[in-house]
């Protein structure tokens, strides 16, 4: 059948008839936001390029975490800002490390939030590599090895999920052996499973983290942009190894992945919404930015991903409160 009988516009008609057929929207449930910790005391400094981001010292992180609380948002994703980076990311898995610091901190104070902590060595190495390097080159093993002992000191320290982030080979069958010889099987992975090198992570490096690479880029091990196939291998690989939870990242421009990901693995999934794209949107004229950010979280889920990391999430939780 096909019109004149067939009219699509018929469940068009009204803001009623459009939401009784609406198939996708999203709540303040699936998001996850980014909170950067730094050493020093009385911290809130605005991320530049990032509005209302910011890199917090640790007396200044629960008031972020009560106003997160307020707005709804339950879930956070750690980053930390070592005082100190060497060659071997020392810091990163560290008793006293920022990010176990920030951890005891807010598990001690909240027993209603989730803390995912992001474990990579790129912020705690003095070159911004993800772990150790050997003539130019970032050795895989070796470099595994001290991811996992990142991840082992982040749920030491109290962290409720790892989410390893250096596509590195077998770093998620590392991480998962590790956490359940300690004791830890209950800890689930998100494993930045698809993590595409790509233009958009500069402001994170440049001001989110200070870690920019000192040499070369990261298309060793990070995916080139142009391929497909090749993440769903990788997101398989991930899921046999015990990833619980796998990304897609970036977010905006890699719909495509997350679609052929859902359908063909059905499992949880999480988009990274990453620092590029919030420039992005964040520079898109005034009036026409609330709307953007309405569209462009609906077309995540639409696509299929069940959590989205956001640094958006605070301000369209609070709207979406209100
Ligand atoms: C790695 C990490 C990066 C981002 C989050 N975790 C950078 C990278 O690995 O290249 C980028 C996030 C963003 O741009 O918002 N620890
Ligand atoms: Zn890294």
């Amino acid at each position: 059948m096909a019109y004149p009988v067939v009219r699509m516009r018929r469940l068009r008609k009204n803001q009623i008839v459009r939401n009784m057929v609406r198939e996708n929207s999203f709540n303040i449930e699936n998001f996850i936001y980014p909170v950067f910790v730094v050493h020093g005391n009385g911290i809130r400094n605005e991320i530049p390029n990032m509005n209302d981001n910011y890199h917090l010292s640790l007396d200044k992180v629960e008031k972020e975490i009560e106003e997160l609380r307020l707005a709804g948002i339950n879930k956070i994703l750690l980053f930390g800002v070592p005082e100190k980076k060497d060659s071997l990311g020392t810091e990163a898995y560290s008793e006293n490390g920022i990010v176990q610091q920030a951890v005891r901190k807010i598990k001690g104070s909240f027993n209603d939030v989730m803390v995912i902590t992001d474990v990579c060595l790129c912020e705690y190495t003095q070159h911004g590599h993800c772990g150790i390097i050997k003539n130019d080159y970032l050795v895989n093993d070796e470099s595994v090895e001290l991811i996992s002992k990142t991840a082992l000191s982040h749920v030491e320290a109290g962290s409720d999920m790892v989410a390893p982030s250096a596509m590195l080979d077998g770093q998620i069958k590392a991480i998962r052996s590790s956490l359940d010889e300690s004791g830890f099987s209950d800890i689930p992975i998100m494993a930045y499973s698809a993590k595409y090198a790509s233009t958009l992570y500069a402001n994170f490096f440049k001001y989110g983290t200070g870690s920019s690479v000192q040499f070369g880029d990261k298309k060793t091990h990070q995916m080139d942009f142009a391929n497909g196939n090749e993440a769903l291998r990788e997101i398989a690989l991930d899921i046999e190894e015990g990833a619980d939870i796998i990304m897609v990242k970036p977010a905006m421009m890699y719909l495509d992945i997350v679609y052929r990901a859902k359908s063909e693995f059905n499992i949880p999934l999480a988009v990274y919404n990453v620092s590029g794209e919030f420039e992005m949107v964040e520079n898109i004229s005034r009036d026409l930015r609330w709307d953007l950010k309405i569209e462009l979280m609906t077309a995540f889920k639409r696509a299929g991903a069940d959590m989205i990391i956001s640094y958006h999430a605070k301000e369209i939780a609070r709207n979406l409160k209100n």
